[in-house]
């Protein structure tokens, strides 16, 4: 047993969830009408509304004991004060210096100065972009531009890009490809023309084998295609903090974007990785974006605990995940133009804090996290909802939906919103045995096909939702949004005792990628396998 889960604060938890889950939600609202009040946030124009989860006063203090018992003001401190709190990389986590309006320090340097340089690489760059001036091959200026990423040198970017579409320039438009499948580039150049597209070939460490790939695949795309080498550096540019191999890939380390080995990959949209992001929305729009995080950033380095969004959201997190032992977290945004969160923060949460040994190396014997997935309301209700009302899995649930929406079909928008709260609504009530009865009866059903329909008419409810609201989906309450999930994961990993901010577990299969393609591509070597990889590496190779 770990220490944590013989902890005071942790026994107390375990204890008050008994009494807790004797309590159904329909019964903690009719208890107590000040709900809504009493267990919903506001940030600006964002609330959070987590009344619809199992807690009462006595939950919140516990948890709040909880966080100050694994000392999270503390590990607060050490991140904002770059602290190289990433140990297994011996690294900082300074994300929030990328968006920070006074210094930030590591190892002594304030790291805001090279910030602020490449922000204004990024400006002139985007203002050379949209004015015309930076032009391609031909002299024609660049009308499409692909940002060839995968992981955090992509998610994050579509992401943003995604739902800022409202704000995107009429003169750009911005693919983005990360797929090692062809189909995924070759489908996206079909629709280009080299003369007037430029490649943002991202990657942090740029060794990564689907970008490299798709990078040298592009190029020769390009230069089959009426480009020249000398033209290579009007139409690639690159994201990296790894100067030497963008210079051997042959682009000019003078077309390099750079950060830095303390900004995490799905941690860095806010850096020269928001390229794309700059250039689909424009600079003022992006920094908006930053100032928007900035804001939720000061917010948790210095709100009470529990008036803290990002700490209440991981809090709750922690009591749904390692007390109620809920393994699957749905986000479920009511905004189409988020349709790409659920994939974003699959990588947010799952890669930072998919971890099973603690600080000390010691297997954990506590749970570190949901399975995160999801969809856009309302596509979703016609999809999984079913299990979700009357099915056999535990879940909890994340509804986002912005109040004003920023299409002329306005009056589309109060029917999404009217799903987006009925289905919180249906989720916690459910409709009792005695409800349906009533409902049948009222239809003039004869008795006995009221009691034959009756156990499939029944919504056991009881499931707990969190809901987040604000007012419109511009670039700084976007910011907002993205860094409250961010400090979310952090402050769960702290609670959880384990490192946020590596990712060895994506190794082992890059590993044993690199063995098995020189099995696919040539009779040998031939590794030694498993009886199953080796029947699908000799099946595909009949194919061929
Ligand atoms: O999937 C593993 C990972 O290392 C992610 O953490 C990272 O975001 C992604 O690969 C891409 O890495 P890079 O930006 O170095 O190409």
């Amino acid at each position: 047993m770990s220490t944590l889960t013989q902890s005071p604060a942790w026994l107390a938890l375990d204890m008050h969830q008994a009494e807790m889950a004797s309590r159904s939600l329909r019964t903690l609202f009719s208890e107590d009408p000040q709900r809504f009040s009493k267990f919903s946030l506001q940030f600006g124009d964002l609330l959070l509304d987590y009344s619809k989860q199992p807690v009462d006063e006595t939950t919140i203090q516990l948890l709040l004991a909880l966080a100050e018992q694994q000392k999270l003001a503390d590990w607060l401190a050490r991140m904002a004060n770059g602290e190289k709190i990433n140990f297994t990389e011996n690294r900082s986590a300074l994300h929030i210096a990328l968006r920070a309006n006074s210094p930030v320090f590591t190892d002594g340097v304030d790291v805001t100065q090279e910030v602020r340089r490449v922000l204004q690489q990024i400006e002139h760059f985007t203002e050379k972009i949209h004015g015309g001036m930076h032009r391609g091959y031909t002299g024609l200026p660049i009308t499409d531009v692909v940002n060839i990423g995968i992981g955090g040198s992509d998610l994050g970017p579509v992401m943003v890009t995604e739902a800022l579409r409202p704000c995107h320039v009429p003169q750009l438009r911005v693919h983005f490809v990360s797929n090692i499948d062809g189909a995924h580039l070759s489908g996206t150049l079909q629709q280009l023309n080299p003369a007037t597209t430029l490649f943002i070939i991202a990657s942090k460490t740029f060794t990564t084998q689907e970008t490299l790939t798709n990078a040298h695949s592009a190029r020769k795309w390009f230069l089959a295609n009426g480009g020249s080498e000398q033209a290579i550096a009007a139409h690639f540019v690159a994201v990296s903090t790894n100067r030497e191999a963008v210079s051997q890939f042959g682009i000019n380390p003078d077309n390099m974007f750079e950060f830095w080995d303390w900004v995490g990959g799905r941690y860095s949209l806010w850096s020269a990785i928001g390229l794309p992001i700059a250039l689909a929305v424009g600079m003022e729009n992006f920094r908006s974006l930053l100032a928007g995080a900035q804001a939720m950033d000061h917010h948790f380095l210095t709100a009470p605990f529990e008036q803290n969004l990002p700490v209440m959201l991981g809090l709750i997190g922690i009591w749904q995940i390692n007390f109620f032992h809920i393994t699957s977290q749905a986000i479920l945004p009511y905004d189409q133009s988020l349709h790409r969160l659920p994939a974003y923060l699959q990588q947010l949460e799952m890669e930072s804090n998919g971890k099973r040994v603690n600080r000390n190396g010691e297997t954990v014997d506590y749970s570190t996290g949901a399975v995160i997935w999801g969809e856009s309301g309302t596509n979703g209700q016609h999809a999984f909802y079913q299990l979700l009302h009357q099915g056999t899995q535990k879940f909890t649930a994340d509804f986002l939906a912005p109040c004003q929406c920023q299409h002329p079909l306005t009056e589309h928008h109060p029917m999404l919103l009217a799903n987006f709260f009925a289905q919180t609504e249906a989720l916690m009530r459910g409709k009792t045995a005695q409800e349906v009865r009533t409902e049948l009866l009222n239809q003039h059903l004869p008795a006995s096909e009221v009691e034959r329909l009756l156990p499939h008419r029944v919504f056991p409810g009881n499931h707990a939702t969190t809901s987040i609201l604000f007012k419109k989906l511009d670039p700084a309450t976007l910011g907002k949004l993205i860094a409250l999930y961010e400090h979310k994961v952090f402050v769960q990993g702290i609670i959880w005792e384990i490192n946020s901010f590596d990712q060895w577990g994506v190794e082992l299969g890059k590993q044993l990628a690199g063995t098995i393609l020189s099995e696919l591509i040539s009779d040998y070597p031939r590794a030694q396998h498993d009886a199953s990889t080796r029947g699908l590496i000799d099946f595909y190779r009949a194919q061929q």
